[in-house]
C-alpha cells in the first residue's frame, strides 16, 4: 500500500482579499516548510495573479488555486471563467462543488461532475466540496446525501482515475461553515469514515487511502489539532481563520 498523502492546509478566501490584500497577506506570511504537510489558499480569481506572483517572490512553500471553473473551455458564459484562463497563469488546482456555489449560485451535483470532470481533462488538481444541510443531518440523511453528492463523480471514469492522485474531496457540513459551530471530532471522524467506505466500494482500498478527505466548517487554530488527531482525517479546508496570516501560520504551525 501506497503512503499516506501529505496532510493539507487548504484556506478558502471565499470573496476576499482583494489584489492588493492578497500581495500584503503574502508579504507578511512566514511559512517554513514541513515535508509531510502541504498548504494551499484559494483565492478570488482576480486576486490569483497577484498571490502567484508574491508567493513565488517569497518563494513561500504555497500553492494557490481558482475557487471555481467553468466546464467549458470557452463561449458565451457571462461572468464565468474557464480553465484555459487559469492554465495561462498559472493556475493548476481548483475547488469545485463548494457549498455557498451550490447554495447561492445553482451549482448542482450534475454541474459539479462536469466541472470536475473537465477539469481533471485539462490537467487541474481538483478539490471537491462535498456536505449536508443541518435539516439533512437532523432528519437522519448525512450518509444519504454525501452518497448522491459523489454517486456520479464516483461512477464516472475519467473521475474515478484521478481520486487519489489529482481528485480530494472536503467534507464541510454546512450548518459547519462560518457558523462558529465545528463539527465534534466524533461527527467529524464518522462522516469521513463513511466517505472513505464510499470510496473503497468504487475505487478499492490503495486508491480510497491516497484519497485526501480534508475536514471544513469553522475550523479554528482551537480547534484544528483536535481534528487532524482524528483518523481519517487529511487536513484542513479553512474559510475565516485562513484570511488573516497569523492564523493561517497558526493552523500551519499545528500540523
Ligand atoms: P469557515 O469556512 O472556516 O469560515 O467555516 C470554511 C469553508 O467554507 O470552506
Amino acid at each position: 500500500m501506497s503512503a499516506k498523502p501529505p496532510i493539507l492546509l487548504a484556506g478558502n478566501w471565499k470573496m476576499n482579499h482583494g489584489p492588493k490584500a492578497a500581495r500584503e497577506f503574502l508579504q507578511k506570511l512566514e511559512l517554513p516548510k514541513k515535508d509531510r504537510a502541504q498548504a494551499r489558499l484559494y483565492v478570488p480569481a482576480l486576486s490569483l495573479t497577484s498571490a502567484i506572483a508574491s508567493t513565488q517572490e517569497k518563494t513561500l512553500p504555497l500553492q494557490i488555486g481558482a475557487q471555481n471553473v467553468h466546464y467549458e473551455k470557452s463561449g458565451a458564459f457571462t461572468g464565468e471563467i474557464s480553465g484555459p484562463m487559469l492554465s495561462e497563469i498559472g493556475i493548476n488546482q481548483v475547488l469545485i462543488g463548494h457549498s455557498e456555489r451550490r447554495q447561492f449560485f445553482g451549482e448542482t451535483n450534475e454541474s459539479v461532475l462536469l466541472k470536475t470532470k473537465s477539469a481533471l481533462e485539462q490537467g487541474f488538481e481538483v478539490l471537491l466540496c462535498i456536505g449536508e444541510l443541518l435539516s439533512e443531518r437532523e432528519a437522519g440523511k448525512t450518509e444519504s446525501v454525501l452518497t448522491e453528492q459523489l454517486v456520479h463523480v464516483l461512477e464516472n471514469q475519467e473521475c474515478k482515475t484521478h481520486f487519489g492522485g489529482r481528485l480530494h474531496l472536503a467534507y464541510e457540513p454546512v450548518w459547519a461553515i462560518g457558523t462558529g459551530v465545528v463539527a465534534t471530532p466524533e461527527q467529524a471522524q464518522s462522516a469521513h469514515g463513511f466517505v472513505r467506505s464510499l470510496l473503497t466500494k468504487s475505487l478499492g482500498s490503495e486508491k480510497a487511502e491516497d484519497t485526501r478527505i480534508l475536514y471544513g466548517g469553522s475550523v479554528t487554530p482551537s480547534n484544528f489539532k483536535e481534528l487532524l488527531a482524528c483518523p481519517g482525517i487529511d487536513g484542513g479546508l479553512v474559510g475565516g481563520a485562513s484570511l488573516r496570516p497569523e492564523s493561517f501560520r497558526a493552523l500551519w504551525d499545528l500540523i
